[in-house]
């Protein structure tokens, strides 16, 4: 299927490895023009190279930390200086730290709704009106699969994300007058960094091998196996193309069928 992403100009947050970078390839090899940020301007800029050298599209690192408001707008003022417009948004940004109830504080809640709440409503404000001006936009915000289903280990995740549900379905209902379209997608267990690292965490508490804790990750989906980013960033680049127009104000869950409620 042609997804009719030629030249389209797309923003991937927090791409330059993981969920975010395993996007922005795909949107590249469909023929966008990617600006892809993250913290560590180094990696990122790595990261686009290595990704243009795969595609032979642009792809531009801008260096910004979404937890800062003003490095959003920064960023915003930079894509439209270059591009004059933004048809693509995928909001995303790191993880907070794994933990249950007695782990953490109110501050360190804060923190985790600044990191994945706050920053995804600072970057949909900065590029809306763009959307609005040409009449076109697709919104994808990335969270996870504790929107449907929280997970005792990530309770900082379960408390931040699922405002992000209740904004996008908020932007779904005001801007579908203005051709945009605005959905979640939400992960189960993807193998990336990320969960490596939470992978590792089990292991070490349950003092067993990092072999063991794969093979009970994998155990609690039905497919029996870790997704991949790939496939992760296939969903997204389906809706994130002019064939999704039609699929508006949705979560969608992408975890081999670990969450078990019906609906
Ligand atoms: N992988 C999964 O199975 C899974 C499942 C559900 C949800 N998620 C969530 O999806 C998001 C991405 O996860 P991942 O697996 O791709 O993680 P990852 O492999 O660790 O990659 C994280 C990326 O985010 C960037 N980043 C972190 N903090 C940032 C900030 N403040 N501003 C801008 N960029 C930032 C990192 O670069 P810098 O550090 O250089 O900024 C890096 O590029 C996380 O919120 C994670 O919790 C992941």
């Amino acid at each position: 299927m042609d997804l009719q992403l030629t030249h389209k100009i797309a923003v991937i947050t927090a791409a330059s490895k993981g969920l975010g970078k395993a996007v922005a390839l795909e949107l590249s090899k469909e023929g966008a023009i990617c600006v892809i940020c993250s913290r560590d301007s180094n990696l990122l800029q790595h990261t686009a190279n290595e990704i243009m050298s795969q595609t032979g599209n642009k792809v531009m690192p801008l260096p910004c930390d979404v937890t800062n408001a003003d490095e959003i707008n920064k960023l915003k003022d930079e894509v439209l200086t270059r591009y004059n417009t933004v048809d693509i948004l995928f909001t995303n940004a790191g993880g907070p730290p794994a933990g249950s109830i007695k782990d953490f504080s109110a501050e360190d809640y804060q923190k985790a709704i600044e990191l994945n709440l706050i920053s995804a409503i600072n970057l949909i404000h900065a590029f809306l009106p763009a959307m609005q001006k040409q009449q076109y936009g697709r919104i994808i915000a990335s969270t996870s699969i504790t929107v449907k289903q929280p997970l005792d280990n990530l309770v900082l995740s379960n408390v931040s994300r699922i405002g992000v549900v209740a904004f996008i379905k908020s932007i779904a209902n005001q801007y579908g007058t203005y051709n945009i379209t605005a959905n979640s997608v939400a992960p189960g267990y993807i193998l990336t960094d990320r969960l490596k690292h939470l992978i590792q965490l089990k292991a070490q508490q349950e003092n067993t091998t990092y072999e063991e804790a794969l093979s009970s990750f994998a155990a609690e989906i039905p497919l029996q196996r870790i997704g991949t980013p790939e496939e992760f960033a296939a969903l997204v680049a389906f809706l994130a193309s002019p064939k999704a127009g039609y699929i508006n104000g949705q979560t969608i869950l992408i975890d081999g069928g670990m969450y078990k409620g019906l609906f």
